[in-house]
Parts: C-alpha cells; structure tokens; sequence
C-alpha cells in the first residue's frame, strides 16, 4: 500500500459541515500504509460524536477503495466542555456562560466596560468571548484594534477574531465601514441569533455581550435565545443617567437575568497633572440604586484621557496600563463578576424558559398588539407609552 496514494484520498474527505477537506484544514496528523494495513490519525475541533462518526466512515469508504482491508483510525477531540447549570433555550450551547452589559442611556461607556472587563478575564485565565450585539453602533472592532482586520470566512460560518486573549465578533467587521443599516424587529432577531449561531466561537468559560443602550428588541431576543447568566448595568453618576439605569435594571428583573452590578463610569476626574480628583458627574451616586436592586457597585471608573485614548486607537488600558488604577478597578470589577457567576451557578444557573416567545419564528416579539406579546410580557420594557419599543 502506498503512503501518497492514502494521502491523495483523504484530500477527498470534506470536514462534516464544510467545503474543506481534513487535510486542507490541516487535521491529518500521521498516515502510515504498509502491506498490513493503513493507519490514519486525525485531530478534530469538534467534540460532537456525530462528527466523529462520519469522518470514520467516510476515511474507511475512501481508504477501502484502494484495496486496503485493514484500517486503523484514530480520532482525537477536544473534551466535551462541563455544561453551566443553566437551562432553557441555548442557541449557542458551547459557552458556559453569558453576560449582558446594558444601560439605559447612551454614550455612558457600555463598550469601554466590555471591552475592559472581558480583557481583564481573559488576562486572570479565562477563555473569553466577546460579542458587540450593538448593531446600530458596533465599536468593539475599533476599540479592540480590530478595525483595519477582516473576519475568516469557513463555509457558511465565521471565525470570530481574536485580540488580547478575546475571540471578538461585531456586525461592524460584517459590514461595510461607515455603512448604515436600518434594523427593523425581526432583523434584529435574525442578527443577534446569527452572531451566536454562525460564529465558530471556540468552548468559552463566558461570553461578555455589548448591548445597544435601552431595552429592546436587541436585549429580548438575547435573552429568549441563551440563559443569561448574569447582567451588569453601566451608568454615569448624574441623575438624568440614574433615571435610565433604574429602566435596565429593572428589565434584568423581568427577564429574570440575575444582576452581577453596576459599574459606575466617569466618575470623577483624575488630573493627569497633579492627579487631583475632581468631580464633574458627581460621585457615589450609585448606591442607592444598587441597594434598591440588591446588587452592589462593581467599580467606580474615572473619567480619564488614557481610557478615551486606549478606546480609539484600540488598546483596552487594563491591558497596556495594568498598574494604573483604572486598570486595577477593572481588575476587581472582574472578579466580583467571575465571583457573582460561580455563585449562580452553584445555586443551579438561569433559565431562560419562561421568557420564551410566543411569535411566529422571525417575527418580532416586540409587536404593539397584545397578541404578539411574549409569554410573560413583563420581560420588555416598552417606554411605558404603551405604544410598542418603536423597532417594527
Ligand atoms: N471613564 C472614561 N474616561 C474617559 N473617556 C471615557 C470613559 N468611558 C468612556 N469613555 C469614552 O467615552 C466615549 C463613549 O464611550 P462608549 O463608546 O464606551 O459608550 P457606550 O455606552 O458604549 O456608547 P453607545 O451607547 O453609543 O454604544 C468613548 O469615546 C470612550 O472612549
Ligand atoms: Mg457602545
């Protein structure tokens, strides 16, 4: 039996699912072929049995051809990953576990957080994710330095980048730069369901999701397509944001999202000068709200040049400054959040069942008829004009 002749067939071996074959995705590891027999061994990326199962059946027709009768094959696959105790509908059900990071208003720093405490997870050993849900704004791509970069494209899915140790995926790295889309209500489902679903996001311990600002179609599909873990909520400390902020958090309670806390950003100033600290929204103004939702205040995060700089030229300052102490406040914001979803987990996780829609798959639940509001419409919060959250 020829070694090259075994070699050539397997080139005619497609990976379960994609257009490529084992060799091209180079998960062929050893071929030996003498007059006994052929042995092959591979190494896959999925730990599905069913995957498994195919590629051997498919290596034995395509070996058999040449006249081998025995053939030996031997498949190595990552270990099934420890599910998360959640429950309910998971669309992506390799990520153990997922964060939602909202807020009520805009512009308060929602992607600085993400991006910052996603980083400073990944830097304490987590493997992390990543998703820019704001489909109307996505600047993750920028803000991680992943601008200029195009993602990788395998058959019908899309390899999500990586940067600082974060598998990153935006609508902006899909799009155009500077394109614009009008989103409509079943768009926007289709869209956040695709950026869980058709990303070849690896076995994540956590995905850390940034929403668009407010409480919409973009925050209900989230919720009804993976049991959210946990939710954190950014705000500013002036009043106007902390009106707002209470409309977040009290959709966390209607979708039955625990909530990990909330960050309070641009609080205060730091001169970069003297180093005098300076208010400018206020300070500390957080607490009640936290106490009032029973959660606690993850960090106070100044207003700093050094972060607004790292944000637009794509370098997370808990990365490139660690020993600053905005980096180290992101550091600890962290912690209590790992520390908050261990504990959810270890009281047996979420889930998302009872937040299911009762719509017509791709139409939004977000509809103003009462007909087409979800099973427990009190998960959506719609302006309180009682005219719909305006997205059909
Ligand atoms: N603590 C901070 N100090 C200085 N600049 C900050 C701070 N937090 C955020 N910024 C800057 O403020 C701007 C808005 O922040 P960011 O984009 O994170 O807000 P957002 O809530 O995600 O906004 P949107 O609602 O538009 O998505 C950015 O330029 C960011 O770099
Ligand atoms: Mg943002």
């Amino acid at each position: 039996m020829n070694k090259e002749l075994v070699e050539e067939k397997l080139k005619e071996v497609m990976y379960p699912g994609f257009t490529k074959s084992i060799v091209d995705f180079g998960f062929v590891k050893a071929v030996e072929a003498n007059a006994d027999g052929v042995y092959v061994e591979i190494d896959i990326s999925s730990s599905a049995p069913e995957v498994e199962q195919e590629l051997k059946d498919e290596i034995t027709k395509k070996i058999q051809l040449l006249g081998a009768t025995r053939i030996d094959i031997v498949i190595t696959k990552p270990k099934m990953p420890k599910q998360s105790s959640s429950q309910g509908k998971n669309i992506a059900p390799h990520v153990k576990n997922f964060v939602m990071v909202s807020s009520g208003k805009g512009g308060v720093g929602k992607s600085t957080t993400t991006v910052n405490i996603a980083v400073a997870l990944a830097m304490q050993g987590k493997k992390v994710g990543l998703l820019d849900a704001d489909i109307y704004g996505p600047n993750i791509p920028r803000m991680m330095g992943l601008d200029k970069q195009q993602p990788e494209i395998i058959g019908n899915k899309v390899k999500p980048m990586l940067s600082h140790g974060v598998e990153v995926m935006s609508m902006g790295s899909l799009m155009e730069e500077g394109q614009s889309l009008i989103w409509r209500g079943a768009m926007i489902m289709k869209a956040i369901q695709q950026l869980l679903q058709d990303i070849m996001w690896g076995d994540l311990d956590v995905m850390i999701i940034d929403m668009p600002p407010g409480t919409g179609d973009a925050q209900l599909t989230l919720a009804q397509s993976v049991p959210v873990t946990t939710g954190i909520c950014v705000t500013t400390p002036q009043q106007v944001a902390l009106d707002d902020t209470e409309r977040s958090l009290d959709m966390f309670k209607k979708l039955h999202i625990p909530i990990a806390g909330i960050v309070e950003n641009m609080s205060g100033f730091i001169c970069p000068e003297s180093g005098k600290e300076y208010d400018i929204f206020g300070k500390g103004t957080t607490q009640p709200l936290a106490d009032k939702f029973e959660t606690i205040v993850m960090g106070e995060i100044p207003i700093e040049p050094a972060i607004r700089e790292g944000g637009d030229n794509g370098k997370p300052i808990v990365f490139h400054d660690p020993s600053s102490e905005t980096a180290k406040r992101y550091q600890e914001a962290a912690e209590k959040l790992w520390a908050n979803i261990e504990q959810i987990n270890e009281e047996g996780g979420v889930d998302n069942e009872a937040i299911q829609p009762t719509t017509a798959p791709g139409v939004s639940a977000c509809s103003t008829t009462a007909a087409a509001a979800p099973k427990e419409d009190k998960g959506h919060d719609h302006g309180g004009s009682g005219g719909g959250c305006g997205c059909n």
